[in-house]
C-alpha cells in the first residue's frame, strides 16, 4: 500500500494576529457548516477508500481548526475514516489556539481520534501575546496543555515565535523554559517574519524588532537550551523528544504524497504538485447542488525530473539529517556528488555545510542561513544531463 498524508484547511480565526498571512478570515460566529459540507464533498470526491493509499498522517491546519464545534470535529473525522483508508496507527494532529480549546472540545477530539494537539501558545509572556494581537492570555497556554494532558492527549506541539517586537532574549528564554516544564514533546520554534499585506508589514518602519546580532542569539540560545532539555532538532525550526517528530510535517520535507483539503490548501499527489484558490465563497459554491464554472485549481504543476532532482535537495536540506546520497541515487538514478559538489564546496569549507556519514547535512550555523545557501546552491532550471 502507498502511503499519504492527509491536510484539511480550517480558514477561519476569531481574529487576525498581526504578523500572519496564512489564508484565513476572522469570524466571531464558529465555522461555518456549510464550509465543512464543502469539505465533505471534496473528501467523497477524492474517494479513495478502495485504493492502493492508506492515509497514515492527518492534519487539520488553518487557520484555526480549534474553532470548530465538537459536533464539527468528530462528524469530519468520521467521514474522513468512512471515505479513506486511515491507518489504525494513523497520527492525527489537530491544531488549536489555545483561546478556543475547553475540557469538552478536547476531549470529543481525542475520542474522535484526534491524538496530537499544536497549540499555537506563541510565549508565555503577556506583552508579547498583546504585542501580536493574539486572543488568549498565558493563563490559556497552561490551562489548555493541563486539559489536553487530563484527556489523554500524549503527545502536544507548543509553537512558540522568538524575534517578536519589544521581545528580549529572558523573555525567550522564559518561554522555553515553561515549555520545557510543562514536558511537551515537541517544540515548533519559528522566527518572526514580516509578511507583506499583515499589520506588521504596515508597522514595519515603527516596530521594535530585535536586530540581527539579537535575533540570531535568540535563536542559537534556545537551540541551544532545547538540546539541554532533551528536545532533538530535526529540522529548521522543530525540536521534538525521541520519536516525537511530526510524521506529518516530514512527509513535505521527504517529497511524500499528501492532498491538501480546501481553499488555499497544497498538494503532491500522482506526481504533481497543485493547490486551491484563496476564496472560501468559490470553495463553498463549486461544491454545492449547482456547483459554478470556475476552477478550484490556482496552479498546477507537472513537475519535470530535474526540477524534482532539485524539489527534493531543497526540501530533505531543510531536515538535520539532509542528504543521503545513497537514497537520492536510489530515487534518481545519479551521483550526488556529481551534481552538487562544486556547488557545496564553498559551504563546505565555510562550515556551514557538513559531510554526514551518509551524504551532507547543515551544520547549526548553516541551519539558520539554510534559505540564503540553498538560492545559492539550487537551480530549479539546471540542465542535469541524463535526466
Ligand atoms: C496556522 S498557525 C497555528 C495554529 C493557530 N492558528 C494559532 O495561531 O494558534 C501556524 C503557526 O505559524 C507561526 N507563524 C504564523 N505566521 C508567522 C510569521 N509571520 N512569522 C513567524 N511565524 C509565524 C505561528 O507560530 C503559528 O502558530
Ligand atoms: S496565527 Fe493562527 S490564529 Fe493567528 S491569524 Fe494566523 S492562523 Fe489565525
Amino acid at each position: 500500500m502507498k502511503k499519504l498524508g492527509l491536510y484539511i484547511h480550517i480558514p477561519f480565526c476569531l481574529s487576525k494576529c498581526y504578523y500572519c498571512d496564512f489564508y484565513s478570515v476572522p469570524v466571531s460566529t464558529g465555522v461555518p457548516d456549510e464550509y465543512l459540507a464543502a469539505v465533505s464533498r471534496q473528501i467523497d470526491e477524492y474517494g479513495l477508500q478502495n485504493s492502493e493509499y492508506v492515509v497514515d498522517t492527518i492534519f487539520l491546519g488553518g487557520g484555526t481548526p480549534s474553532l470548530m464545534n465538537e459536533k464539527q470535529i468528530s462528524s469530519l473525522l468520521k467521514h474522513i475514516y468512512r471515505r479513506f483508508n486511515v491507518s489504525k496507527q494513523a497520527e492525527i494532529t489537530m491544531e488549536a489556539n489555545p483561546g478556543t480549546v475547553d475540557k469538552s472540545k478536547l476531549k470529543v477530539a481525542r475520542k474522535a481520534g484526534v491524538n496530537r494537539l499544536s497549540l499555537g501558545a506563541q510565549s508565555f509572556c503577556s506583552k508579547d501575546l498583546s504585542a501580536c494581537g493574539r486572543v488568549h492570555s498565558v493563563n490559556d497556554n497552561l490551562r489548555a496543555v493541563s486539559d489536553a494532558r487530563a484527556q489523554g492527549y500524549k503527545n502536544i506541539n507548543l509553537d512558540i515565535m522568538y524575534g517578536l517586537p519589544g521581545q528580549t532574549m529572558a523573555e525567550v528564554i522564559q518561554s522555553l523554559g515553561t515549555a520545557f516544564k510543562l514536558g511537551v514533546e515537541h517544540i515548533s520554534f519559528y522566527g518572526l517574519k514580516i509578511e507583506e499585506g499583515t499589520p506588521f508589514y504596515n508597522m514595519r518602519d515603527t516596530l521594535d524588532l530585535p536586530n540581527e546580532d539579537s535575533e540570531s542569539e535568540m535563536y542559537f540560545v534556545s537551540r541551544e537550551l532545547m538540546l539541554q532539555n532533551g528536545y532533538y532538532q530535526y529540522e529548521i525550526s522543530n525540536f521534538a523528544k525521541k520519536d516525537m517528530f511530526c510524521r506529518h510535517n516530514i512527509k513535505y520535507w521527504n517529497g511524500d504524497e499528501y492532498l491538501g483539503i480546501g481553499p488555499a490548501a497544497h498538494s503532491y499527489f500522482a506526481g504533481k504538485r497543485f493547490s486551491f484558490k484563496k476564496d472560501i465563497k468559490l470553495y463553498i459554491d463549486s461544491f454545492s447542488d449547482s456547483p459554478c464554472q470556475e476552477s478550484i485549481i490556482d496552479e498546477m504543476i507537472d513537475i519535470p525530473q530535474s526540477a524534482r532532482v532539485a524539489e527534493y535537495v531543497m526540501l530533505r536540506m531543510r531536515l538535520s539529517d539532509g542528504i543521503d546520497c545513497a537514497k537520492f541515487f536510489k530515487l534518481f538514478g545519479r551521483d550526488f556528488d556529481n551534481i552538487y559538489y562544486e556547488k557545496l564546496k564553498p559551504y563546505i569549507n565555510s562550515g556551514h555545510v557538513l559531510r554526514t556519514s551518509k551524504g551532507y547535512a547543515f551544520s547549526p550555523q548553516g541551519m539558520y542561513v539554510s534559505n540564503y545557501i540553498l538560492s545559492r546552491v539550487i537551480d530549479f532550471d539546471m540542465n542535469i544531463p541524463g535526466i
